[in-house]
């Protein structure tokens, strides 16, 4: 884990509400894994909450990029950085997801969830499918990285204003039945919205399959010491356990977690 000033090259709007942020991260970057993130020193912040966690979208000769949603303070202030600027940055930090799956990749994300999820893909062992779904077409994002890596993309938007209308459950199905049909196994890897990892978990129990799955908690210190985003927890004997999730995770198995 690395705290380091880092400068900001660039921000790019993305669609409505979604932007990306270009550091230069240095050795931060080179470090690291798909599923990390870094916590953010967002200026302009009351003293008491500092930072803000984010996924690493991607990372490569020294840049670390990060795709974020203006919800509130601390992204809007994130909002205001301009090329020259420069904000701390710790990390990178968590566990991050397995590489060498053991079945056919399937990511599953749902809004700014994307953003492990394309710098996983980008270092996985073998291409799959990404299944990504939103409320409108603004919260579908990444795409055509995904495409032009190779991976198959199925769109599922509430509004149907992007790909099939409704939830992204419908489409992820689809696919798992297509596995199904051909004898492989799914392995199933997912970040978003809390009802959207909770479907991805019943059908990795259903399938018998693995599934990993980012959570998000709202996080203070972002290295285990405050206790801000704990997280029940299951070993594989059934005895159970509070994780933090900053610290313990934020990646998990579908069977450790305790809804
Ligand atoms: C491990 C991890 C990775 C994350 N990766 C990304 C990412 O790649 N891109 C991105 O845009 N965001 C990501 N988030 C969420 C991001 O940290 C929050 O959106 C951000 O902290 C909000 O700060 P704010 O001051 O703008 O909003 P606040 O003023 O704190 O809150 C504004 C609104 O956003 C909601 N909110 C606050 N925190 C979260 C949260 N953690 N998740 C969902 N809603 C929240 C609040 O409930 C409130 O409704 C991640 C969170 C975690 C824990
Ligand atoms: S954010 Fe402090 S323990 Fe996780």
């Amino acid at each position: 884990m690395m705290d380091l000033r880092c400068g900001v090259l660039q921000q790019t709007p993305l669609t409505t509400g979604y932007w990306s942020l270009d550091l230069t991260a240095g050795k931060l970057a080179d470090a690291a894994r798909p599923g990390q993130f870094v916590h953010v020193r967002v200026p302009g912040l009351a003293q008491a909450s500092l930072r803000r966690p984010f996924s690493i979208f991607g990372a490569q000769d020294g840049i670390l990029r990060i795709l974020y949603k203006t919800v509130g303070r601390g992204t809007e202030e994130m909002n205001r950085l301009r090329a020259g600027d420069e904000v701390q940055v710790i990390g990178p930090l968590g566990n991050g997801f397995p590489l060498e799956p053991k079945g056919a990749p399937v990511l599953v994300a749902g809004g700014f969830g994307v953003a492990p999820l394309c710098f996983l893909a980008s270092r996985l062992s073998q291409k799959g499918v990404l299944v990504v779904g939103g409320r409108t077409s603004d919260d579908v994002l990444a795409c055509e990285a995904f495409e032009q890596m190779g991976w198959r993309v199925l769109v599922a938007t509430q509004d149907g204003s992007r790909g099939e209308t409704g939830l992204v459950t419908e489409p992820l199905d689809r696919v798992l039945g297509e596995l199904k049909a051909a004898g492989q196994t799914p392995e199933l890897y997912a970040c978003g919205p809390d009802g959207m990892l909770r479907a991805v978990c019943e059908r990795a129990l259903a399938i018998d399959c693995r599934g990993w799955l980012s959570l998000d908690k709202h996080m203070v210190c972002g290295v285990g010491a405050c206790l801000a985003c704990v997280q029940n927890l299951r070993r594989a004997d059934g005895s159970t356990w509070i994780g933090r999730v900053c610290h313990d995770g934020p990646i998990f198995e579908a069977r450790e977690i305790v809804w």
